[in-house]
């Protein structure tokens, strides 16, 4: 067997319209809302980074500045902070410029995910790719991106990651008809379906915001009619890919059993944010009690 190329390219599609956050995304990317004092996809590039993704490319749509911004250097504010002495703030705003190479290319029209992946083709080139959502946190502590990438060189196709959701909330997500592989941790995909009904979903097992691809998928991408709610859609690519035959076909999945925190949805956001802020040694400890204290008083 050939030694087979680790992935290294992580593309992060961050050019939604993120109506469901109006107006508070009306001139900002949702991917910039902050969970507790970074924004978003400042967890999504360090945990692309920790997995060893070092050429990030991000997808980015009208008001991509505040993105690009957030990842370069700022030297008077730093001189600022120098200045004053204040050594942990400013380390705290290195962390965002540090974490890697970032290119970034602009999805003129926001005509869904799988367009938005297919805007990387240039990009990636002719090598497997990490795909990571920029509104879809995995908890730092909880190993997905690495143990998908090793299925992914295994496999030699494309991999997606699954959680089991409750019946009633899953046609809100793609959802996945899977089968187990002998002796091995990972599933075989054998079909998907967008935003299925309830009671016509396959599973209960969600398709999440994180992917490793073939570079099939873009040929298969061209093709690719839009879908559901007139979008190109990323799973029936991934549905099509599926049921191919030849080299880069099939799909497997990771089904993930760790912490993951939506940030695009507004319930699902303050619930990011609170468990993340309880958790954190300079919040947690103030903010239990009073969250405790509220509760009890409603
Ligand atoms: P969503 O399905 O959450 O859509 O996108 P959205 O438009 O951003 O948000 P709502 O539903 O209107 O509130 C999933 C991911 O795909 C990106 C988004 O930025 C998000 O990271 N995306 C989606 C694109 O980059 N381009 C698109 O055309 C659509």
């Amino acid at each position: 067997m050939t030694q087979s190329r680790r992935v290294i390219k992580a593309v992060i599609p961050a050019a939604g319209l993120g109506t469901r956050f109006l107006p508070a995304t009306k001139a900002m990317p949702k991917e910039m809302l902050p969970v507790v004092d970074q924004p978003a996809i400042q967890y999504v590039v360090a945990e692309a980074s920790k997995a060893g993704l070092t050429d990030v490319l991000m997808i980015t749509g009208r008001s991509k500045r505040a993105l690009e911004d957030h990842f370069d250097r700022v030297p008077f504010l730093e001189a600022t902070l120098e200045a004053k002495g204040d050594t942990e703030k400013l380390r705290r705003i290195q962390e965002a410029t540090e974490l890697g190479e970032i290119h970034y290319i602009r999805q003129r029209d926001p005509k869904g995910l799988g367009h938005a992946v297919l805007c990387a083709k240039q990009h990636v080139g002719d090598e497997a790719f990490a795909v990571l959502l920029g509104d879809d946190l995995i908890d730092e502590r909880d190993e997905l991106l690495s143990i998908m990438i090793d299925v992914q060189e295994k496999t030699g196709g494309s991999v997606i990651a699954l959680m089991e959701v409750e019946p009633s909330q899953i046609s809100a997500y793609g959802c996945a008809d899977v089968s187990s592989v002998d002796g091995e941790d990972y599933v075989k995909v054998n079909g998907l379906v967008e935003k299925p009904a309830v009671e016509d979903a396959p599973s209960n097992l969600a398709v999440i915001g994180r992917y490793v691809l073939h570079p099939r998928v873009f040929d298969v991408l061209e093709e690719t009619k839009p879908g559901r709610g007139d979008e190109i859609q990323l799973t029936d690519a991934l549905e099509t890919l599926a049921a191919a035959e030849g080299p880069g076909s099939g799909v497997h999945a990771v089904v993930f059993r760790g912490r993951r925190y939506d940030t695009g949805d507004k319930l699902s956001y303050l619930q990011a944010v609170i468990s993340l802020a309880s958790e954190r040694d300079d919040i947690g400890p103030a903010l239990m009690p009073w969250l405790k204290e509220f509760v009890a008083g409603r």
